[in-house]
């Protein structure tokens, strides 16, 4: 099976947490673009979709599904998105699609975040992915340097610009043993908008498609 056919596996899986008349926080990157088309497949169902960047919002509204403004609806029931790594504790990295700011907002909004993704994702240890943080641009270097002290390598994403104007630094050469921690060490340092950790808010529910299917971890 190959990744893409993973991906639509836990992609369809996903549509089974969804209720009627729902407002449903959406996610970035080519699973959560999967489990857009199949939300199109029952868009009468829900009310709308919360977008955590401005290419699933395009997506979504291509669709014909309303897309609202986190600030218009409140809390949301459910969150749904890839992740570049978890571990079995659903600790992941994230933001490999520069998006992590506002995933982790809609995350934080919602009341359970159910993560898709195929079984490659899943690691012992968080770090063989370099780990997105979001930097304010006249703050770079200064991050950089404070991130060479926690252990890691930093090198900034070419060419990228996020939807809040940022810049993404990449931290290499980093095994994440206590993710819990370093979130919140890295999201002290003066000029991080936020990083691609979410522990200390991980996912509620793993969906992992592989040659068995979907495994669902708790
Ligand atoms: C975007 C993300 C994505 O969820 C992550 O990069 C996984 O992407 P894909 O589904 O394409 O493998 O965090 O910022």
């Amino acid at each position: 099976m190959t990744p893409a056919q993973a991906k639509q596996l836990v992609a369809e899986a996903a549509i089974e947490y969804i209720e009627w008349d729902w407002v449903i926080g959406v996610g970035t990157g080519s699973t959560a673009n999967l489990f857009i088309d199949e939300l199109a497949k029952i868009k009468g169902r829900i009310d709308g979709a919360v977008a955590s960047s401005e290419a699933s919002a395009e997506r979504l509204r291509g669709h014909g599904i309303k897309v609202m403004e986190l600030d218009q609806v409140g809390d949301l029931p459910i969150y749904v998105d890839g992740a570049d790594e978890s571990t079995e504790h659903l600790h992941l990295i994230k933001g490999g699609g520069a998006a992590l700011t506002r995933e982790k907002i809609v995350a934080a909004a919602s009341d359970k975040f159910i993560c898709i993704a195929d079984d490659s994702k899943l690691v012992p240890v968080l770090g063989a992915f370099p780990l997105p943080i979001e930097v304010i641009p006249m703050a770079k270097s200064y991050v950089a340097r404070q991130l060479v002290k926690l252990g890691g390598n930093p090198i900034l994403r070419d060419g990228v610009v996020t939807d809040n104007g940022n810049v993404i630094v990449d931290v290499h050469d980093m095994a994440i043993e206590n993710p819990i921690e370093l979130e919140s060490k890295i999201n002290h340092i003066a000029g991080v908008v936020t990083n691609g950790l979410f522990a200390q808010r991980g996912a509620d529910v793993l969906l992992l498609g592989g040659e068995n299917g979907v495994r669902t971890l708790t």
